[in-house]
């Protein structure tokens, strides 16, 4: 590090590194104000040099050789904005055996090894920083591991995925049926490459399960997480949550209930009043209960090259700050505990249930009677639109055990007098 200078080797130049690279040229005065040095691009890693780009980037900084970013001993930090998991590990892990700290916004990569990624920086003694893996440029790491560590977290509940967010917000408001608006969401660019990421709910199980790490001091990896998509979702099930005063969300939620963690991603009915039913389109927030604090919210856009590129800019300062103090390493990994994670049959909640049934007297009965046999009590039974000789019925449970509701569902889909189970929606934030 030169004396006014942090010099910066980026590890891609896409939507994300590009809004990197713009940045720190745009702002780049205002930012050597606020920390004493400037940041300069000193090199970017591409796959194709040939590509047309932005035309302010300097192409002599452009290389397809990582070891000019890896190894240079010119550069001071490294920022990790090229995706995949196994290369971008590869990469990190050298940058940390030359002593370089990193910023990543990779959220497949730190919700796969984000254990063997701070390890290896605290034995390089160098920082790894990772806002803008989870919402974007919604902050939300820092505030956790920093503004609110004299809490106990008990809760964090989010919209952090802009693509479903946006689908079900065009189903709820606009009517749309769910293809045509995802079709929509990709054209605008929020959708990852392969939607199912989005819609099947892995995106948002990666950002849950490093949530979850931070928010509860214990290692939650994206295999612990529970997870459902919305593709299940359809008009009826939009019509009859907006008659419950309700609208679907998909939500991360993480939970600490007697020392140990609850993490799931799904579809969700809450209450039009609830802080999170307001969040519309691609925005996201991420809802936080302490027991100091009480209740928090996050909000902002949790995707896209300049909101995202906020999140690493904010980074890059701080390890630079660092760099410069000779205070790096300061905050590493806060998994210091090992706590237990509860399956989903453990997991109690209140449900939503669709059900297609024979239109006879004493179904009601019958199918209440499972219910109750299950320990399953039922809050609302409501019977809805009719098909010829079905029809659709629609039940809210109160609070019940995942197991004891999915015993008394296979019994009641063997019955003679129902069709099929339409869905099974959680109902959350009633609390
Ligand atoms: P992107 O637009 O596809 O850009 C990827 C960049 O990395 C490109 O410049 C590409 O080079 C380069 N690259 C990829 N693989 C490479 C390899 N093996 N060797 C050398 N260069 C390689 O991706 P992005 O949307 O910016 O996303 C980057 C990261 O940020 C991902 O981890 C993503 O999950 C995360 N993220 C993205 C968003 C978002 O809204 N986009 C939000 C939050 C987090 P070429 O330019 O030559 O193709
Ligand atoms: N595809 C993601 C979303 C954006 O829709 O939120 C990057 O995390």
């Amino acid at each position: 590090m030169g004396n006014d200078t942090v010099k910066i080797g980026l590890l891609g130049l896409g939507t994300v590194g590009g809004g990197v690279a713009e940045i720190l040229a745009g702002n780049g005065d205002e930012i050597k104000k606020r920390l004493g040095h400037r940041l300069q691009l000193a090199g970017a890693l591409v796959r194709d040099i040939g590509k047309q780009r932005d035309g302010s980037i300097d192409k002599d900084i452009l290389t397809t050789e990582p070891s000019d970013i890896l190894e240079n001993p010119d550069i001071d930090i490294v920022v990790e904005v090229m995706g995949s998991i196994e290369t971008a590990y590869e990469y990190i892990i050298r940058a940390f055996k030359n002593k370089k700290s990193v910023v990543t916004a990779n959220k497949d990569l730190v919700a796969a090894h984000g254990k063997e990624l701070f390890e290896a920086a605290e034995k390089a003694n160098v920082d790894l920083f990772f806002e803008g893996s989870v919402a974007g440029g919604i902050p939300i790491i820092r505030p956790l591991k920093e503004c609110l560590s004299g809490n106990r977290i008990q809760e964090v509940m989010g919209i952090i995925n802009g693509t479903t967010n946006y689908i079900l917000t065009k189903m709820t408001y606009e009517g749309r049926e769910f293809q045509q608006a995802l079709d929509e969401a990709q054209k605008r660019g929020y959708a990852e490459a392969d939607p199912t990421a989005d819609v099947e709910g892995h995106d948002a199980a990666r950002k849950i399960a490093i949530l979850a790490s931070i928010a509860f001091n214990s290692r939650v990896a994206y295999d612990d997480v529970y997870m459902e998509g919305i593709t299940k979702i359809n008009s009826h099930d939009i019509q009859y949550a907006r008659e419950l005063g309700c609208v679907v969300k998909l939500l991360g939620i993480a939970k600490e209930t007697d020392g140990e963690v609850e993490v799931r991603v799904h579809p969700c009915l809450i209450s039009k009043e609830h802080p999170l039913a307001s969040v519309k389109d691609e925005y996201n927030a991420i809802f936080v209960k302490g027991d100091a604090v009480g209740k928090t919210m996050f909000y902002g856009k949790g995707a896209g090259g300049f909101p995202t590129a906020s999140a690493v800019v904010g980074d890059i300062i701080s390890a630079a700050r660092n760099l410069s103090l000779g205070t790096t390493g300061r905050i590493g990994c806060t998994c210091y505990d090992n706590k237990r994670i509860r399956g989903i049959q453990e997991v109690a909640t209140k449900y939503y249930l669709r059900l297609n049934v024979k239109d006879r007297p004493g179904v009601l009965a019958s199918i209440a009677g499972v219910f109750g046999n299950s320990n399953v009590s039922l809050e609302s039974v409501i019977q809805k639109r009719m098909k010829g000789e079905m029809a659709e019925i629609v039940l809210v449970t109160h609070e019940v055990q995942e197991s004891n509701l999915r015993d008394a569902l296979s019994i009641i889909e063997g019955l003679s007098v129902v069709g099929d189970v339409g869905n099974v929606i959680r109902v959350e934030g009633s609390d």
